[in-house]
């Protein structure tokens, strides 16, 4: 009960962790940088540990999750650990049908489409995310001075999932609710608001130092519909965060057209896919702090390659009211991790001028 009322007393201290002083526009003593997908399959440590573990029971254990969440930290030197989980995660403790199958992503099964299973979709209670929160306090124990970045999928990319019944490329079940029967899309989103929310809070009250709301297929939708279809959603989300003391990051592909919009939605960082140069993305959200937005192939480019487009995007990222550098979107399965290693070492290379 007493983390649920004093929330802050639970999360550390990190005044000079380079991350949360770059994620608030300040000037860090080194450029931040962390890998969106670091915990995973790149990894040998993580392959080995997983072997045998199905991926939501590994989510619901918090010493894998914990685990599995340090090896990148340990091996890469990087400024910040991310929470290993999944979007999913709340709607399977909710008592959604779903599972995560190897190679495909989640998989519902019976996906989401009329009114009736809209009000049907279970709403998420905290302490089904216990496991979740107890893998945060561990972590939190372990990590010293690198702070936890927490997340949660946004209502739109969660809708997605639960309207198709697992990935797509065109969404076009979940576009068919959305202009075919606003009212039960807007419950829909209502809904998943609410559960992202409520994960979020939990992993707040357990100690994370930065949240993360992934909406990685907004991109799909052009901004007068992100605008009204989904902006009043994620707003709820980041909004409902706005009094929790951690910097609010807001991620998605494709979304160029749509950074201001993210933006106004509560973001304090605005997540840049690897389309959008810094520089122009700085325009679009002046003052805002920015992450990104290193192309994850450019990792499969050689030394060189890696070298000048980390000296870019170093460059481009001045521009904005602070830049924790990251990739575009997540570490692709078949990345060499000496390659990220060596990727980190780029990075904390350059000076942070601001
Ligand atoms: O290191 C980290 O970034 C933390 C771990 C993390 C996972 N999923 C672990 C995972 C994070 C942040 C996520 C978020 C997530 N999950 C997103 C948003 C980020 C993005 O990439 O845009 C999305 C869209 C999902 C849904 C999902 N779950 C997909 C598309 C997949 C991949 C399917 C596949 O096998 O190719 C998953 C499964 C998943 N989530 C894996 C991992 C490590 C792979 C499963 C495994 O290792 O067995």
């Amino acid at each position: 009960m007493t983390e649920l009322i004093t929330p802050a007393v639970a999360r550390r201290s990190l005044p000079d962790a380079p991350f949360l002083v770059a994620a608030r526009g300040g000037a860090p003593s080194r450029v931040p940088v962390w890998f969106m997908r670091q915990a995973g399959r790149s990894l040998p440590e993580y392959r080995a540990l997983r072997a045998g573990t199905a991926m939501l029971a590994a989510c619901f254990d918090p010493g894998m999750v914990t685990e599995i969440t340090l090896q990148p930290v340990r091996r890469h030197d990087v400024d910040a650990a991310i929470l290993f989980s999944d979007i999913v995660v709340p709607l399977v403790a909710a008592g959604v049908d779903l599972d995560i199958v190897p190679g495909t992503g989640p998989v519902v099964a019976t996906p989401i489409r009329d009114p009736r299973q809209v009000a049907e979709l279970p709403a998420l209670a905290a302490e089904q995310v216990d496991p979740v929160a107890e893998a945060v306090r561990l972590l939190t124990a372990e990590l010293g001075g690198t702070p936890l970045i927490g997340f949660a999928g946004a209502p739109f990319t969660l809708a997605s999932y639960l309207v198709e019944g697992g990935p797509s490329r065109n969404h076009e079940r979940t576009k068919a609710l959305m202009y075919g029967d606003p009212a039960t899309w807007h419950a829909l989103l209502d809904r998943l608001a609410d559960t992202a929310l409520t994960f979020l809070r939990a992993q707040v009250a357990a100690g994370v130092d930065a949240v993360q709301l992934f909406d990685s297929w907004a991109g799909a939708l052009s901004l007068k519909d992100y605008r009204e279809f989904v902006l009043p959603h994620s707003t709820k989300v980041l909004g409902g965060l706005a009094d929790a003391g951690v910097p609010r990051i807001h991620f998605g592909v494709g979304t160029g057209p749509l950074l201001p919009a993210m933006r106004k939605a509560g973001a304090d960082v605005v997540g840049v896919d690897w389309r959008t140069p810094l520089d122009q993305a700085a325009a679009a959200v002046p003052g805002s702090a920015l992450q990104g937005n290193l192309d994850p192939a450019v990792l499969f480019a050689g030394d060189e390659v890696i070298q000048r487009e980390v000296a870019r995007i170093v460059a481009e990222g001045r521009a904005g009211g602070g830049h924790v550098f990251n990739l575009g979107h997540g570490v692709l399965p078949d990345t060499d991790p000496d390659v990220i290693t060596r990727t980190v070492a780029h990075v904390h290379a350059h000076t942070p001028t601001r």
